[in-house]
Parts: structure tokens; sequence; C-alpha cells
């Protein structure tokens, strides 16, 4: 508790009805934080439902996007007021997600706050979100935040300590009463993490005689990490790494590192001349994407041939008890999982359906087709971690990429996979569409789908978590058709406007002479019956995705 001297504060206040977190906690429109006491009432109802007891540390950061420094000034006076004893913050207010996760667990902090709408594009008239995380360095559970829903519709005050403006800038301890301020270095504790999961010497060697690095880092939260850690510890030249200054609009950069919003490093990659590893990540520095000269290594790819060469990365090299990967996230890893004789889970989207699985020692790594990869060295998705792997692979397998994807196609077939999503500004419509989906979903097995194929299997994604017997319902429509292919539909979670239909589809090739054909054409069968199937036109009027990942 503060001292006296900075006076704590009862403010009333009214209860908002929309603070339900979605798939990676709250996240709205800049403009709806903006509204009176939006943010004090959430940050209040956390600390309400989890009820800290004094002598708590508390991590506090974000991507360095609009609005992060007023709503660190504002959780630092709320943390004050209950009873937070040590708020570890990072310079600037900046730490990335999974640098984050790492520094709850390194101060043994009873959680963390974490500011940020990940992906989503930045500034006034742009997203805003806050995630919590828990002990484990994990997101909060989604019984949790359904707690904190609860509370935040009844919340009727907040209290507010009177700290004057901290100085994020300054590296050290502030002091005011008995709450202490410490403004760590973002970087430092998750450098010294990479150092001991990955071969630093032998990646430092190959990068200085034969691997070209090229990594974007979007003007988002990544680009103090990648100088640190590929230039300044690896050895990497400064044109390695791009956009490596974090804005609060991004630049105008969409901070998402897939092929629409990463145009910079997908055309470098594509180009004649191209080398080596190409990179991205997101606003928040959780997610990845790979790339070798002319090809884009899908993430679920990548999942797959991380597991089939732990033995070639140190803090991997004994192998890992089990993998996860989200259900639309392509089976290419179920492949590897088989062959090494291993269990591999299937979750629900959203990274905090792992935690239980890595905090239990069930899995050692897990994925999500959406740009996510990571392992238990951490309890959220981590692109850079991502990176460094891909880098440690190459420079021990002393393959380039395309080598070492095609070889694995080779060996498990391939896994073609893409993510069609339908924007639907009417969230009724998204919602008929589902209804009549989730109505029909068990009349689907034995039914045609015209010339395709026939359904063998449908059902609703229903997960019971096999740590804490949590059931997660209406996860998502799984439907396998009699020539293995794979539909699932399921609306987003992270979204503040409209709704957006996310439309997967999968399907394995194992024949070599049929892998160089390009997703779009394997699955173009498979993506008119979902269509079809989902009456997608008659719901939304759309004759195309609106976006094909
Ligand atoms: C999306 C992705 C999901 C990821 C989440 C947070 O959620 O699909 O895999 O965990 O963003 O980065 P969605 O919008 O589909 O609910
Ligand atoms: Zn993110």
């Amino acid at each position: 508790m503060a001292s006296s001297q900075f006076a704590i504060k009862q403010i009333k206040s009214q209860p908002y009805s929309d603070q339900h977190s979605g798939t990676a906690g709250l996240r709205k429109k800049v403009s709806v934080f903006q509204q009176p006491h939006y943010l004090e009432n959430f940050v209040q109802s956390i600390f309400d439902t989890l009820d800290f007891t004094d002598n708590t540390r508390l991590v506090l950061g974000g991507d360095g996007r609009f609005y992060n420094d007023v709503a660190i000034q504002t959780i630092a006076k709320i943390a004050a007021a209950n009873g937070i004893s040590t708020l570890y913050v990072g310079q600037n207010g900046l730490l990335s997600t999974p640098a984050a996760s790492h520094l709850i667990r390194c101060t043994k902090a009873a959680g963390g706050i974490i500011l940020t709408a990940s992906h989503n594009p930045g500034g006034p008239d742009g997203d805003f979100g806050i995630k919590w995380n828990i002990a484990s360095g994990g997101q909060a559970t989604e019984q949790l935040t359904e707690a904190v829903y609860e509370r935040s519709k009844q919340i009727t005050s907040y209290r507010i300590c009177e700290l004057p403006t901290l100085d994020l800038n300054r590296i050290g301890s502030q002091r005011f009463g008995e709450f202490c301020v410490e403004v760590v270095d973002p970087v430092t504790e998750y450098a010294e993490l990479m150092e001991q999961l990955f071969d630093f010497e032998l990646i430092q060697a190959h990068l200085k005689k034969r691997i070209q690095l090229r990594f974007d880092a979007m003007n988002a939260v990544t680009g103090p990490y990648a100088q640190q850690i590929f230039c300044n510890m690896l050895g990497a030249p400064p044109t390695s790494i791009l956009n490596t200054t974090p804005l609060a609009d991004f630049g105008g950069l969409h901070p998402d590192p897939n092929p629409t919003d990463a145009r910079e490093i997908v055309a470098a990659a594509m180009s004649e001349s191209a080398t080596g590893l190409y990179a991205a990540s997101d606003g928040d520095g959780d997610r990845n994407m790979i790339l070798g000269p002319g090809m884009l290594v899908s993430p679920g790819d990548s999942l797959a041939i991380m597991l089939a060469n732990t033995v070639v990365v140190p803090g991997y090299r004994s192998g890992v008890p089990g993998v996860a990967r989200s259900m639309p996230t392509s089976r290419a890893v179920d492949a590897v999982a088989a062959d090494l004789g291993i269990p591999c889970h299937e979750t629900p989207t959203g990274w905090r359906f792992f935690s239980n699985l890595l905090e239990s020692g069930h899995i050692g790594l897990c994925g999500e087709e959406s740009f996510g990869t990571s392992s238990a060295h951490a309890r959220e998705k981590d692109g850079l971690w991502a990176i460094l792997y891909w880098l440690n692979m190459l420079a021990a397998l002393e393959q380039p990429v395309t080598d070492i994807v095609t070889r694995h196609w080779a060996r498990y077939g391939r896994s073609y996979f893409q993510r069609r999503d339908y924007f639907i500004a009417d969230t009724d419509q998204a919602q008929s569409l589902m209804g009549t989906l989730q109505s029909s979903v068990n009349d689907l097995p034995g039914s045609s789908l015209g010339t395709a194929a026939n359904i063998n299997f449908a059902d609703e994604f229903s997960y019971t978590d096999p740590v804490d017997g949590s059931v997660s319902e209406h996860q998502g429509i799984r439907i396998i058709t009699s020539s293995g292919g794979r539909i699932v539909f399921r609306l987003s979670g992270t979204g503040t406007s409209g709704a957006t239909l996310r439309v997967y589809l999968d399907k394995t090739e194992s024949e070599v002479s049929r892998q160089a054909v390009a997703p779009a054409q394997a699955l173009a069968e498979l993506g008119t019956v979902a269509a079809e199937l989902a009456r997608i036109k008659h719901y939304t009027s759309l004759d195309e995705p609106t976006a094909t990942i």
C-alpha cells in the first residue's frame, strides 16, 4: 500500500457492458478505451478478481502502440492503490509479449498486464488492447477472463493513487512510499534466455560466412530485441534488420507477419538474388513468418520441421514429451509426432489453451496456423525464438530453407493449408451462418458434397483440458471428407468491429511429384465445397474471401 503521502482515492464510475475478453485479451478501438473510466474499470476488475495480497509483484509493458504511455501511467496508479508492492515496467513502456511472460517468471511476479492489440493497426484510429497473464507467465484462463467480465458489469468504483508521472526512460527504481516501480531493460533477461536455448557460436559463425538474414520488425516492439540479439550478440550486419524503431502508429505499417501485410520482406525473399533466411514479427513480438528464397514456410510446416529437428538445437536436443497445435492448424506436426511416438494435442484457437499443457510438462513445442510457434521456454508464442530456431537449424543442417522443407515433405507428405477470411460487417449474418452450421452438423456425416467428396466426419469442436478438466465448447465446426481433406469454420475472436468468418482448408499430399502445386490450386475444390456448404454467398453476399493466408 502506498504511504499517506500519496493519497488513495476511491473514484465512482458506471460499469460498461462490453468488457468481454476475446481470443487474446480485451481488444477495442482506441476511442473505446478513451471513454471515461473504461480502462480503469477493467483494470480494477482484474485486481478485484485476483484479490492480490500485499507485497505482490506485477509486470507491466506493451508493444509501444498509441495510448500505451497513457495507459501505463494510469495502471501504475491503480496498481499502487491495490496493494502491489513492486511494479516491473519495461523501459519506455516496452515489453514484447514473450519477454513479458519471461519477466513474470524471472521476477516471481503474481502476473502481468500487457498492453497490445497484437497485429491490429495502431494509432489514434487504430486498436488498443489489454492482455493479462498469471504467475506462470501464461495468459489468464477462460474462467478467469469470464470472472473479470462478470465483475466489470457490476463495478461501481475503482481505487487510484495520486502518484507523480513515472519517468519510464530511466532504468532503475522509483519509490513512492511502500510502492516501488522498477524500470527494466526490456531485452536483457529475454536475450539471456535465448542464449541458453540456441547455439549462438554456431549461428554467429554461419551469419559471418554463409547465412544472410533479413528481419522486418515492422516498426513494432521487436526492433530493440533484434538489434541486441541479431546484431550485437550474433554479429549480423545492421542491414539485416529493417523498420526497427517502435512507433505509436507503426509508421503506417500493419505489423502482421503474413504475405499481405509484410509485403516488403516477402518481395525480398521472392527476388532473384534472394539467399538465406527472411523473417518478420508482429506488433507485440509473438508471431513469426519464416521465408527462404522463393518460399514461404507455412506455420504448420514450420512447427513440424522444428519437431523433426530437435536434435540439432541445444535446448531441445533430448526431444520433447509431446506437442500441441490449435485445432484449425494443419496436421503436418501430427505426422512427425506419430513417427516419434509422442502425443499430439489438439486445442481450441488461442494461445492460452497451451498454457496448462506446457506448465504440466505434457508438451515441449506448440503452434498455431496464425504464424505463432513456441516452446516450454515461455508461456506465450514467441516470434524471435522461432527465427532463432530456424537460424540454428540452417547453421547445423547446412542446408537452405527450401531443401529443408522439400525434404520434409518427401518424408512426411505435404500438408496443403489455407485460411480464407470473410469479413462480414453485419454480425447477425455471421451468427446466422454459424448457427445454421451448428444445427446441421450432426446430419452431415454420410452426406455428399457435389462432385468433390462425401463427408466422413463432422462435429462441433469441444475441448476438455487434460490438466484441469475444464471444458471449452463451440470451438469451431470440423468436417473431414472421404478424400482426407478437412474444412474448419469458426468466427474470429479478436476483431474490434463486425465479424470475420474463418474457413480453414487442409489436405495432405504424399506423392512427391504432386507436391510442387500451389496451395490455391491444390485446395481449390475443397474451397468451393466449403463455400457451398456454409452458403457463404447467401449469408454474406461475398463471392470471394476478403483475405487468404
Ligand atoms: C487469431 C488467431 C489465433 C491467435 C489469436 C491471437 O484469433 O486465429 O490463432 O491465437 O489471433 O494472436 P482469432 O481472430 O481467429 O480468434
Ligand atoms: Zn501478437
